[in-house]
């Protein structure tokens, strides 16, 4: 049985024992490099003691973390570790769901209504490109940053997820046979999508500038403030006006397999927005000198804009009342959403009283309870939840 409490009692073995750990702990290396070099026959044993030490879950930290983000256990974050299980087993892929009656809709000039178009394309315009800002944002951004393994490995899962809704995106984008320049082009040319996109990228070049590196309050601040963005703005409040439109529309026997597609879709995401919620809950519990009231009036601030752009954005796709929803719907549903993400997080609320209009929503998640909810589908799409072998 593996024991993490025992201390190092063995030799490394070359090039692949404990040693090679040292290129992944820059800062304890750089600290014993530096006593190596005052005294280095007294303290080359205490040196090597330390840098041989297992790892223990108390060292572990989310951000600028000291133990090696090579060995996933011992577990400290367990929550970490059952998201990238649950996750797994929600895999799912597009091309599974059957585009058949979506396509027939889309191409009977009364199949639907040109708002109801007009919905689908905008949705597209800004989806398409929006998931691969959020894979890079995790890949060349978040992750660096992040010391945990057990949030390494979710960010991992999550960042294939996001090039599974890349695919989807582009394979209703394909199946429909839209215009595949205007709708990949549309974050450059439509208003309301741009502005949310230009809303993001600052926070999204702090993670991925090179150049930044966390350890001190004010770098560290930054961080937060990127990763609550983009979970609780980006993934929790800029998705999901676009969620309910199509949701709505296949609730109404309309563009089934899109609404199915963007129903799995909305299951993983929840699970992204809940991670990085767990996640910056996390790094304020370990490091709460981050957590001013200066830090948290700015993050409401943030918020507030975003509810804004989202509702501008709501206003742009439906310029008229369409399938039973208008916009004013709509602002009461982002302010809503907007509440929960910043009580999610510990922030102080800024639409007290704010209902939600679309109680349906909620179950859209739970895929036990409204599986093949469209019909769209042929098989049952969970796997390695509860593998057995017996
Ligand atoms: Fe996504
Ligand atoms: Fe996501």
């Amino acid at each position: 049985m593996l024991n993490f409490d025992d201390e190092m009692a063995v030799s490394p073995i070359p090039g692949l024992g404990m040693q090679a750990a040292r290129g992944f702990m820059p800062a304890l290396s750089a600290n014993a490099a530096a006593r190596q070099e005052q005294a280095p026959e007294q303290t080359v044993p205490a040196v090597r003691a330390e840098e041989l030490r297992r790892i223990r879950v108390e060292d572990k930290r989310i951000i600028n973390g000291r133990t090696d983000v090579n060995q996933l256990v011992p577990f400290k974050y367990k929550w970490a570790w059952e998201k990238y299980l649950s996750a797994c087993a929600n895999h799912w892929m597009p091309q599974e769901i059957n585009m058949s009656r979506d396509i027939a809709t889309w191409k009977d000039p009364n199949g639907l209504t040109e708002d109801e178009r007009r919905i689908i394309t905008r949705n597209l315009g800004f989806f398409v490109t929006a998931d691969s800002l959020a894979a890079n944002n995790i890949v060349l951004g978040t992750y660096r940053h992040i010391s945990a393994p057990e949030c390494r490995q979710y960010l991992l899962r999550q960042a294939f997820e996001e090039a599974i809704h890349t695919h989807a995106y582009q394979y209703i984008v394909e199946s429909l046979g839209l215009d595949e320049g205007e709708v990949f082009n549309a974050y450059h040319e439509i208003g309301s999508i741009r502005d949310k996109d230009e809303f993001l990228i600052p926070f999204i070049d702090t993670l991925t500038n090179p150049a930044f590196k966390t350890g001190t309050p004010q770098a560290d601040q930054q961080l937060l403030k990127s990763l609550i963005v983009f979970a609780c703005i980006m993934e929790g409040l800029f998705f999901y006006v676009g969620f309910v439109q199509i949701l709505a529309m296949g609730r109404q026997n309309k563009m089934t397999g899109a609404a199915e597609q963007y129903q799995y879709i909305l299951r993983d995401e929840s699970m992204h927005c809940n991670f990085g919620i767990d996640l910056i809950n996390q790094i304020k519990m370990e490091n709460p000198h981050l957590w001013t009231p200066v830090f948290r009036d700015e993050i409401q601030g943030h918020v507030k804009t975003a509810v804004e752009l989202e509702y501008r954005y709501a206003e742009d796709t439906m310029p008229r009342g369409v399938l039973g929803l208008n916009a004013p719907m709509f602002k009461e549903y982002l302010r809503y959403i907007a509440n929960r993400r910043c009580q999610q997080i510990g922030v102080e609320q800024l639409y007290p009283g704010a209902s939600n209009p679309f109680p349906w929503m909620s179950e859209m998640t739970d895929l036990k309870k409204e599986r093949n909810f469209f019909e769209t589908r042929v098989i049952e799409y969970q796997t390695g939840g509860a593998l057995s072998w017996d």
